[in-house]
């Protein structure tokens, strides 16, 4: 075994203030800094009867009101939705920083998940790029398709949107959520270090923190 392999060290959170968004925005930043990838990937789970589901989906925004994705109203996770309103996200960032070390970040949360209003989604919409303006009006999320008959729905929805590029108007069917988080925890690693980790947990609309082991 390597000498590096025989290190250790315990990793440390340092907490700037008591609000989870704002450590969830410096991580962020940190992230956009450093990684490759995008940076906005969450794991979303959702509950169905007593089963859980997950999947990946976009964060398109954050903020104190709440964590936004975009999806088909269509599909099975917003039907999920409808039914439980609980849910759960996880974002993971890896990379190497200017100091080469190795950091790990994990952000957990935990809460309830509302609707966006239609002015917001449209915002959003707006500033979609043209592919994912046509997978809004091509797919029906989570409907069996036929490859060749999809392939010639989406030449003909390109050619219609390149003569008339106003023509992709938004679909009722496309919708935004926000997940409001009650509970967030923060887990941090770097190289060979030991996690820390910080839980913070909403309690009559006040943010409690605590350190707990990885
Ligand atoms: C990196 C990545 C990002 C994704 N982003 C979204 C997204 O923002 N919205 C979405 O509806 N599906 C997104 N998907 C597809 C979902 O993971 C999933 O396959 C789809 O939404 C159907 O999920 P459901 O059957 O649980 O409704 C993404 C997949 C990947 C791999």
């Amino acid at each position: 075994m390597e000498a590096k392999d025989q290190k250790s060290g315990l990793a440390f959170i340092d907490l700037k203030s008591n609000d989870p968004v704002n450590l969830y925005e410096d991580w962020h930043q940190e992230a956009i800094k450093y990684m490759k990838g995008s940076t906005s990937i969450t794991c979303l789970a959702t509950v169905s009867g007593e089963t859980p589901r997950a999947r990946h989906v976009l964060l398109r925004g954050y903020g104190k009101d709440g964590f936004e994705f975009f999806t088909d109203s269509r599909g099975r996770k917003s039907q999920e939705l409808s039914e439980n309103s609980q849910a759960a996200m996880c974002i993971y960032w890896m990379y190497e920083n200017d100091k080469s070390e190795r950091v790990s970040r994990q952000v957990r949360l935990e809460g309830r998940v509302e609707l966006l209003p239609r002015e917001r989604v449209r915002e959003v919409y707006e500033l979609e790029p043209l592919h994912c303006k046509i997978r809004a009006h091509l797919c029906h999320q989570d409907v069996k398709v036929d490859w060749t008959q999809m392939k010639g729905h989406h030449d003909e929805l390109l050619r219609q949107a390149e003569s008339d590029p106003e023509s992709l108007v938004m679909p009722e069917h496309f919708v935004g959520y926000k997940l409001i988080p009650t509970w967030f925890d923060f887990y941090f690693s770097k190289d060979n270090f030991i996690a820390d980790r910080m839980e913070f947990t909403n309690e009559d609309g006040v943010w409690k923190n605590m350190r707990i082991a990885a």
